[in-house]
């Protein structure tokens, strides 16, 4: 087999670069796609349910897939800084891949909201970072701000290099299972990976290598949720840092994608992630971030609801009987992003002393 050498590598031709591009990769893409025995049955016949694991990617999130894009074009355009505003897993990607095509990097996030393996990434990467008194909305603000008074290239997904690369998410979902999901799963903050996946989709059915596209569900959290409340939340918030957003940048794309799909974007509680965050580490082995749980927080709530039932029916009707109805949560990001969050959301550890009886009853034998 030959081996990966990342997305641009991969899908060329449906990226904006050409020969003379110089490509900045860190060999991202090519993520397991995981199949969950307990989420299938949870759903029962004939659900099958698929994890895309994009906490591993390089810098343990999908940000990667864009930034390498994003990367490679600065250096292209001959730029000498990147900047962005972050919930932290943009900064951490933005920061390695400037790191490795020698540009300085440039991070605004907003203070005390951003889990502490992110900003370790953006620091030791060599970012300069500032610590914002305020949400990451009003950062985003700032940074197209200082983008409009100095040489600097903004790596948010507001550059259109970042969606471009993320798409790829989707295809090497359908290379995979031979063909696009009956649902695709996700959480959506920012609204970037939403819109570019679902661009993904579209372009893989345009050039025929699907027949048919998926319905895109994606999962904002109940105290960050302005595109389920259909208006901008001044003060979002949830313990999932990562997609604690009140007014995503790509709000259209994200509901384009909603509606072109006959998809919907819903709102799950914060205690609902952490089901899912725990479900997700301690059946499926899996390890991601809260926000990424939002997507296994959404598949569980909308099966509550006898939704993916309903689709069943429609598509015994269309004369599907046999076929498998494929379901892909996306989990965006790794783990140990965060893990205060994974110590605060079990149960202690037990102190004890270095005493056989002492240590059977800490470890539960007696
Ligand atoms: N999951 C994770 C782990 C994220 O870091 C983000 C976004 C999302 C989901 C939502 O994706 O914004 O494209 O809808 N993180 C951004 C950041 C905002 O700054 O790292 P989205």
């Amino acid at each position: 087999m030959l081996s990966w050498r990342g997305v641009i590598d991969a899908y060329r031709s449906f990226l904006p670069v050409s020969a003379a591009t110089p490509v900045v990769t860190l060999l991202e893409g090519n993520t397991p796609l995981l199949y969950s025995k307990y989420l299938s049955q949870g759903l029962g016949e004939p659900f099958q349910v698929y994890l895309k694991y994009e906490g591993m990617n390089p810098t343990g999130s999908f940000k990667d897939r864009g930034m390498t894009v994003a990367i490679s074009k600065a250096l292209e355009a001959e730029s000498r800084a990147v900047l962005c505003a972050s919930t932290g897993n943009t900064s951490a990607s933005a920061s390695a891949y400037a790191a490795k095509a020698g540009l300085r990097s440039l991070v605004l996030i907003p203070k005390g909201a951003v889990a502490m393996g992110k900003l370790s990434q953006a620091l030791i990467h060599g970012a300069r970072v500032a610590a914002v008194d305020a949400n990451f909305d009003v950062c985003l603000e700032l940074v197209k701000a200082l983008a409009q008074r100095f040489p600097v290239t903004v790596v948010n997904s507001i550059n259109p290099f970042r969606i471009e690369g993320q798409k790829t998410c989707s295809f090497e979902i359908c290379d995979v299972l031979g063909r696009a999901p009956d649902f695709q799963l996700m959480p959506v903050g920012n609204a970037g990976n939403i819109t570019a996946q679902w661009k993904g989709y579209r372009e893989y059915l345009r050039y025929g290598r699907i027949s048919a596209l998926p319905v895109m569900l994606g999962f904002q959290a109940k105290g960050a949720a302005p595109l389920v409340l259909g208006r901008v939340v001044a003060k979002p918030k949830t313990v999932a840092t990562a997609i604690r957003i009140g007014n995503p940048a790509s709000w259209q794309g994200a509901v384009g994608a909603r509606d072109e799909s006959r998809g919907r974007i819903e709102a799950v509680r914060d205690s609902q992630i952490l089901e899912a965050y725990r479900l997700l580490a301690q059946h499926e082995g899996v390890f991601v971030e809260p926000a990424s749980a939002a997507s296994v927080a959404g598949l569980l709530m909308l099966a509550k609801r006898r939704y993916f039932k309903q689709a069943l029916r429609k598509a015994r009707g269309r004369g599907k009987k046999r076929e498998p109805i494929l379901v892909v949560c996306i989990l965006t990001g790794h783990g140990l992003k965060d893990p205060e969050r994974a110590i605060q959301s079990v149960r202690p550890i037990r102190p004890a002393p270095a005493d056989l009886g002492a240590i059977t009853k800490a470890v539960g034998l007696a």
